[in-house]
C-alpha cells in the first residue's frame, strides 16, 4: 500500500510527532498530499473516516479544534484493576458458567447474562480453559476492517518463529500485532518471555500490564492512562535477550513502523542493553521499502503462513504464501525448517526455500516470489521461471507482453496523422496505469 499512496504522493512527516494533536489513537501523523503538498494531521491508527473521524489542517491546530474529537473511554489502572478481578472470578467458574458477548467485547459470568438479553445473538457460552488462555481463538476477528485485519499465523508458521528465537537465544519477545504468537508463548514455552502490544482494546480484559498493554504501532503511543515512556523504559530495559516481532496490519506506512523502532533502540541503547532483534512480516515485494525506512533489515526466505486468509498460505497459491519475514538477525543463525523443504546454501551462509537454487554468475540464491528463477545470459542475471528473453525488448518479459517496439510503432503512426501529443501522454498514462494495475493485481492476489 506504500506503492499506492506514493502514487497519490502522501507523505508522512514524523520528526515533531510529539507536538502533533492527539485524537484518540495518540499522537495523530502529519501527512501531505499532491502538488501543493499541503499538510494536514490525521490518526495515526486508522484511515478510515467510520473508524476514526480525526482531521485538521496543519495550521487549523489549538485546543479549540482539537477538542471537537471524542475520545474513547480512558482506561485507568482502576479500570484495569476491575477487568483482572472480573477475569480471575469467571476464571474460578465452570466453563458452562462462562459467557462472551460479542456485542459488548465482554467476558461475563452466566450470572449476569440477563444484562445482554438482547444480544442473544452474540452470545458465546461454554468458555473453556483453552479459549480464555487464547483470546484469538475466541474473539471474532475484524477481517472486514482496513486496519485490523486479524489473520492468524498456522501452527507451523508458530513453531518455525519459536524454533528462530531459540536459535538466537532470546529470552523476552516483544510481539506487536501478534497474539497467537504471544499466547503460544505464555501457554507452552515457560523458559521464553513475551508481552502483547495491540491496538486491539479487547485483549485488555484477559491479561494483566506485564502481558498486554494497548498500544498503537504507528505513533508509539499506550493508549491507557499512563506514561508511555516510563512503561516502555520498564519494558525495554528488562532483558538483555530480546527481541520484537511485528506483524503489522496490511497497509500499513512503514516510516511510523521505523519510527517506533528508532524509539524502542534508542530506550535499549540509554539502558546500555543489546541490540534489539527485530522481525517485520511484510509481503515480498515491500522489501525496497523496508530496505530504505529500515536499512538494518533484510528478507528472510521463509513463507509465512497464515491458517484462516484463502490466498495467505501454500494451498491458496502454487508458488506459497507471498509473506516474508524481515529481520535485522545473521541470517545464518537462523534455521529454516528442513521438513519444509528449506536449505542451507552454503555460498550464501543463509537458508533458502526448496525452490531457490543457487545462482553462481549473480552470486546469490535469487529467487524473491516463491517460484525458481532461471539465469538469463542475455540480461546477465536472474528472472522468473515464467519469463522469456524478448529479442525485440532485449530483456525478459512475460511471454504474452505487448513488445516496447510495437507500442513505439503505434505512437509514431498517430505522430504522422498529427495527434502525437495527445498520444504520447496517452502512452504515459496508460503505462502508468499497466504499472498500477500490476501492483493493485499483487494486492488483489492476497
Ligand atoms: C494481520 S493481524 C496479525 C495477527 C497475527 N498474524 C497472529 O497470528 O497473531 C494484525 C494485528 O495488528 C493489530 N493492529 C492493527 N493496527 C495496529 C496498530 N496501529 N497498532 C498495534 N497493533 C495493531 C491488530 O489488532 C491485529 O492483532
Ligand atoms: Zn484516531
Ligand atoms: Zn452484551
Ligand atoms: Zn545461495
Ligand atoms: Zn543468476
Ligand atoms: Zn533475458
Ligand atoms: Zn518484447
Amino acid at each position: 500500500m506504500v506503492e499506492l499512496e506514493k502514487n497519490k504522493n502522501i507523505s508522512v512527516h514524523m520528526d515533531t510527532l510529539e507536538q502533533h494533536p492527539h485524537c484518540s489513537h495518540g499522537p495523530t501523523i502529519l501527512f501531505s498530499r499532491g502538488l501543493d503538498g499541503k499538510k494536514f494531521y490525521s490518526c495515526a491508527a486508522y484511515r478510515d473516516k467510520k473508524k476514526c473521524s480525526f482531521f485538521l489542517w496543519e495550521n487549523q491546530s489549538g485546543e479549540k479544534y482539537v477538542q471537537q474529537f471524542e475520545r474513547d473511554p480512558i482506561i485507568s489502572k482502576m479500570i484495569r484493576f476491575k477487568l483482572q478481578s472480573r477475569l480471575k472470578f469467571v476464571k474460578s467458574l465452570n466453563q458452562e458458567n462462562r459467557i462472551y458477548c460479542h456485542k459488548c467485547n465482554e467476558l461475563l459470568p452466566k450470572s449476569e447474562k440477563h444484562l445482554h438479553l438482547e444480544h442473544e445473538d452474540f452470545l458465546q457460552e461454554n468458555i473453556d480453559d483453552f479459549k480464555l488462555s487464547r483470546p484469538s481463538q475466541l474473539l471474532r476477528p475484524f477481517q472486514e476492517s482496513k486496519r485490523e485485519s486479524q489473520y492468524f499465523f498456522t501452527d507451523s508458521t508458530i513453531n518455525a518463529f519459536l524454533n528462530m528465537f531459540k536459535s538466537l537465544n532470546i529470552k523476552y519477545v516483544v510481539c506487536i500485532g501478534a497474539p497467537t504468537i504471544h499466547e503460544q508463548i505464555v501457554c507452552k514455552v515457560p523458559v521464553l518471555k513475551s508481552i502483547l502490544l495491540d491496538i486491539d482494546h479487547r485483549y485488555l480484559q484477559f491479561y494483566q500490564c506485564n502481558d498486554f498493554r494497548w498500544f498503537n504501532l504507528f505513533n508509539c503511543y499506550i493508549l491507557e492512562e499512563c506514561d508511555t515512556k516510563e512503561i516502555l523504559v520498564d519494558l525495554l530495559s528488562k532483558e538483555d535477550s530480546m527481541a520484537v516481532l511485528i506483524d503489522p496490519p496490511f497497509g500499513g506506512r512503514l516510516e511510523p513502523i521505523a519510527y517506533t523502532m528508532k524509539k524502542f533502540d534508542d530506550i535499549r541503547l540509554k539502558h546500555n542493553k543489546n541490540f534489539l532483534t527485530k522481525f517485520l512480516i511484510l509481503p515480498y515485494f515491500m522489501e525496497r521499502y523496508v530496505k530504505s525506512c529500515l536499512p538494518e533489515m533484510s528478507m528472510l526466505d521463509y513463507k509465512v503462513d497464515y491458517s484462516n486468509h484463502k490466498k495467505f498460505n501454500d494451498t491458496g497459491r502454487n508458488k506459497g504464501s507471498p509473506i516474508r519475514l524481515f529481520t535485522n538477525a545473521n541470517q545464518s543463525k537462523i534455521p529454516l525448517p528442513s521438513d519444509e523443504n528449506y536449505h542451507f546454501c552454503e555460498e550464501c551462509n543463509r537458508w533458502v526455500s526448496g525452490e531457490n537454487n543457487h545462482c553462481y554468475q549473480c552470486g546469490g540464491c535469487m529467487s524473491k516470489n516463491g517460484r525458481k528463477y532461471i539465469h538469463c545470459n542475455l540480461c546477465k542475471k536472474c528472472v522468473k521461471c515464467t519469463w522469456k528473453h524478448c529479442k525485440k525488448c532485449k530483456k525478459c518479459c512475460l511471454p504474452d507482453h505487448r513488445c516496447i517496439n510495437d507500442q513505439i510503432k503505434t505512437s509514431s503512426k498517430n505522430k504522422r496523422q498529427g495527434q502525437n501529443k495527445k498520444y504520447k501522454s496517452s502512452i504515459n498514462l496508460k503505462s502508468t496505469m499497466i504499472k498500477k494495475n500490476i501492483y493493485n493485481e499483487e494486492i488483489k492476489r492476497f
